[in-house]
């Protein structure tokens, strides 16, 4: 592989949608950021200049991060932030890896508008396990609020209520023409008739799960979170916050005097409807004599999974699986050394003295845990707290591996659904195969969670509704060819299991990537220690690492 060189200047920039302007933090001034390129094998060495008065740091989505967990990003877990004025190098390769991924800014609530595409080349010569496509494009869906997320989610921290929803919803940073104002600012992909067209997706919003169609035609999906899947056709494409997905999109062969509409919208949430608050975009077939407006034409729309279509989203990912063949295996750990079982839910604080508070069942605070423990973000950077073995006063090596507290998590919850702060994580020696079971607790209403997890893949082995049974469904566990990806929505009122080997030493983060959930303590940290040969080290931290 090569050295590719990027320059990312943190700088404000002033951004209009919805007919409202406001001063956003950019990458080198451009909303949504630029696109990261490269091949598989490649060294990117990403220098970042911080000029705003945030504090920032950047994660590169899904990139493995061997032995550099350096590079990984996440504040307080992976390093400092970098702070007005300075500088940080992310330094990485590319390995084993090739597909779409993404990066986003990763402190607060900054994603909002610090995120880009990470498109992930094959090897030079090496071929695509599906028709070359004519051309590829980047779509990625995120969500914009008039207000400043940063103070959204202060002011929802601050009342323990709910934050403020997002006031639409974009593809590749537009609203489209649905929304009052947006016309002019919709996501245009010019296509040329009976071409096959590669579209690389990803989830950028902050707090929603998406549906994503395009009128009259069909989507092909062939990779999800940079692995190949065995490809099957699909008019509708689920994506969780922090999922990829490449399709191919076959155009029509002849020329319509048409315009198809893309459209993307939640699965879950009151909020939006489906007529006059969705992204939209146009497919517009190149035409031999261009009409004089588009308005002219006949405009088709996509028909999407109506609201909370769960049995959708359960087909669908019952659809992914590996390619699992010679070229592309799944190495499935078929043993595993340690089990864990852990809860994904929300729950709720008590209110500080002489204050009143928004959250659930008068006058708490919402929070969200991982097995009841909500995670408290240490002032200082796990990896490097890891790295010189003094964990003593930032975190403890208590998380245990299934709560404290069990009962029917499809049943009528606990009278008390208070959580436990604390920073504890989870430690294992390298090279550990590990099964881990996530079960949302349903205790403030059944949700599903898009669980992420740094540093890994890992296969999706099984997954189900109700409580899961360690006695009866292992058996049922495909470990053959699941998925394999980084991301994974914890079915709603359900639980999913999943297998990774632990060769990848480090602190890994993992955490709801519902932005507020994360917010709320819905995060963990796993601990790989290092292995005895050199090449199972952490490396050691580059120069230029911030301080807190
Ligand atoms: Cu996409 Cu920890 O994040």
């Amino acid at each position: 592989g090569i050295t590719r060189h990027y320059k990312f200047d943190i700088k404000l920039q002033n951004v209009t949608r919805l007919c409202h302007t406001k001063s956003v933090v950019t990458v080198n001034g451009q909303f949504p950021g630029p696109r990261i390129v490269a091949r598989e094998g490649d060294r990117l060495v990403i220098k970042v200049v911080n000029h705003v008065q945030n504090n920032v740091t950047l994660h590169w989505h899904g990139i493995r991060q061997i032995r550099s967990g350096w590079a990984d990003g996440p504040a307080y877990i992976a390093q400092c932030p970098i702070q007005t004025g300075q500088t940080y190098v992310y330094n990485f390769t590319i390995v084993g890896q090739r597909g779409t991924l993404w990066w986003h800014a990763h402190i607060s609530w900054l994603r909002a508008t610090l995120y880009g595409p990470i498109i992930i080349l094959p090897k030079r010569g090496v071929p695509y396990p599906f028709a070359r496509p004519y051309k590829e494009v980047p779509l990625v869906f995120g969500e914009w609020w008039n207000a400043d997320p940063e103070a959204v989610i202060t002011q929802a921290l601050q009342t323990g209520g709910g934050p403020n929803v997002s006031d639409a919803y974009t593809i590749n940073g537009l609203p489209g023409p649905l929304y009052n104002c947006s016309a002019k600012d919709t996501f245009m992909m010019k296509v040329k008739p009976g071409k096959t067209y590669l579209l690389r997706l990803a989830n950028a919003a902050l707090n929603d799960e998406l549906f994503f169609s395009i009128a009259n035609h069909t989507l092909t999906t062939v990779e999800v979170d940079a692995v190949y899947v065995k490809p099957f056709e699909t008019d509708t494409i689920f994506l969780a916050p922090g999922q990829t997905t490449n399709v191919l999109l076959k155009t029509k062969p002849y020329q319509p005097d048409a315009t198809f509409l893309m459209m993307a919208r939640p699965y879950v949430t009151g909020k939006g409807t489906f007529d006059n608050t969705t992204v939209a975009g146009i497919l517009q077939y190149h035409h031999p004599k261009p009409p004089i407006s588009i308005k002219n034409l006949p405009l088709f729309k996509p028909v999407l999974p109506k609201l909370g279509d769960t049995t959708f989203v359960t087909n669908f990912s019952n659809k992914l699986r590996s390619l699992a063949n010679a070229q592309y295996p799944a190495n499935v750990p078929q043993h595993v050394d340690r089990h864990f079982f852990f809860t994904v839910g929300l729950g709720t604080k008590p209110c500080p003295k002489n204050r009143t508070c928004q959250g659930p069942n008068n006058n708490t605070m919402f929070a969200a845990s991982v097995s009841n423990v909500s995670f408290v973000m240490p002032t200082k950077a796990l990896l490097q707290t890891h790295y010189l073995q003094q964990p003593n006063g930032v975190y403890t090596t208590v998380l245990p591996s299934k709560p404290v507290i069990q009962f029917n998590y499809t049943g009528t919850p606990p009278n008390n659904t208070r959580v436990i702060d604390g920073t504890k994580v989870v430690v294992l020696p390298y090279n550990t195969s590990v099964e881990f079971v996530l079960q949302d607790t349903s205790i403030l209403g059944a949700e599903n969670h898009p669980l992420h997890l740094h540093g890994y893949n890992f296969f999706v082995v099984g997954q189900g509704f109700g409580n899961f049974d360690s006695k009866k469904d292992p058996a049922k566990f495909n470990l053959v060819d699941p998925v394999e990806r980084n991301t994974i929505g914890v079915p709603v009122g359900g639980w999913v299991a999943l297998r990774f080997l632990a060769d990848n030493p480090g602190v890994w983060f993992m955490h709801c990537h519902f932005e507020v959930h994360t917010s709320w303590g819905l995060k963990m940290a796993w601990v790989v220690n290092d292995g005895k040969l050199p090449n199972q080290k952490l490396l050691p931290p580059p120069s230029d690492l911030p301080k807190c």
